[in-house]
C-alpha cells in the first residue's frame, strides 16, 4: 500500500491517502513538542517505537473486544489505518496523580486514585486543549451524549486493559490521551496509544520511561523510548 496525497501534518505524526478511500496511512515522526508546541526537539527512533507499541496495544485491544482504527502495521513508521471522522475530543484517564492534575488540584504527583479519573479536553491547539464538561461537550456539538458514554466506556476498557499488560512488563501505567474517530457509524479508538501519549513509569524504581523526560530535561529520553518498546514489544513478539 502507497502513501498518496498528504492530508494532514501534525506535531508528530503525517497522514496520507492511499489508492482506497477507507483507508490512510499514518507516519509518525522523530519530532517532539511539549507544552503546546512551545518545546520542540527531536527524539531519535521515537517514530519507530511509537509505531510498534501502537501496533502491540492496538492488536491486544482488538483481541479484547475493543476497536480500533488500526489495519496493519506497513514498515518502521508506517501504519495502515481505518480512515475515520475524529472527535474533537481528547480523552486522558488517570491512575496516578502527575503532570496537569497535580498542578490543578495541588496533589504530590505519585498519589495514586482509588478508582480512575477521566477528563474531556477540547482537542484544539490554538486554544490549547482546553478541559471541557458535558455541557460544554453538548454546547459544542462534538459528540452526543451516547457517543460520550459509549467513549468513556471503551477509554476505562483500554485502562483496564492496558494497565495489566503493562503491569506484567514491570511498568505503571500512570495516564494517558485517547482519541476516537466514526467510521461508517461506529466509534474506533483512533491515533495512536505509546510513551508520547501514555506517562509510563518502572514498577520497582518509579523512573520515568515516557515523554515527561523531554519535557521535563530529564536526559536519557532515547533510551526510555527504547526500553519501552523493548519492554512492549519483544514480549508480544
Ligand atoms: O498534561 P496532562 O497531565 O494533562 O496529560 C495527561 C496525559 O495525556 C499524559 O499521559 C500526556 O502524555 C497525555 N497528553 C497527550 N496529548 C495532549 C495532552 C496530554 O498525549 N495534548
Amino acid at each position: 500500500m502507497d502513501r498518496g496525497e498528504l492530508l494532514y501534518e501534525g506535531k508528530a505524526k503525517r497522514v496520507y491517502r492511499t489508492a482506497d478511500p477507507d483507508l490512510l496511512i499514518q507516519h509518525f515522526k522523530d519530532d517532539a513538542t511539549a507544552f503546546n508546541a512551545q518545546k520542540r526537539g527531536t527524539i531519535v527512533g521515537k517514530g519507530v517505537v511509537n509505531n510498534r507499541v501502537s501496533e502491540v496495544l492496538f492488536q491486544l485491544l482488538e483481541r479484547s473486544g475493543v476497536p480500533t482504527h488500526f489495519v496493519r502495521r506497513l514498515s518502521d513508521r508506517d501504519m495502515l489505518v481505518k480512515a475515520c471522522q475524529i472527535v474533537q475530543l481528547e480523552v486522558v484517564v488517570r491512575n496516578v496523580i502527575a503532570g496537569s492534575l497535580a498542578t490543578r488540584l495541588g496533589r504530590a504527583e505519585g498519589e495514586p486514585v482509588p478508582e480512575p479519573i477521566l477528563e474531556h479536553y477540547l482537542k484544539d491547539d490554538a486554544l490549547g486543549d482546553p478541559l471541557v464538561n458535558d455541557s460544554h461537550v453538548r454546547f459544542l456539538n462534538l459528540a452526543t451524549p451516547d457517543e460520550v458514554a459509549a467513549i468513556d466506556a471503551m477509554a476505562l476498557r483500554v485502562n483496564e486493559i492496558v494497565r495489566a499488560c503493562l503491569a506484567e512488563r514491570d511498568i505503571v501505567l500512570v495516564d494517558f490521551k485517547l482519541e476516537f474517530g466514526r467510521h461508517h457509524g461506529r466509534l474506533l479508538l483512533a491515533d495512536e496509544m505509546g510513551p508520547d501519549t501514555c506517562r509510563l513509569w518502572d514498577k520497582s524504581t518509579g523512573r520515568k520511561l515516557d515523554k515527561d523526560r523531554f519535557r521535563g530535561d530529564l536526559g536519557s529520553v532515547e533510551e526510555a523510548y527504547e526500553e519501552v518498546g523493548r519492554r512492549i514489544c519483544e514480549v508480544a513478539a
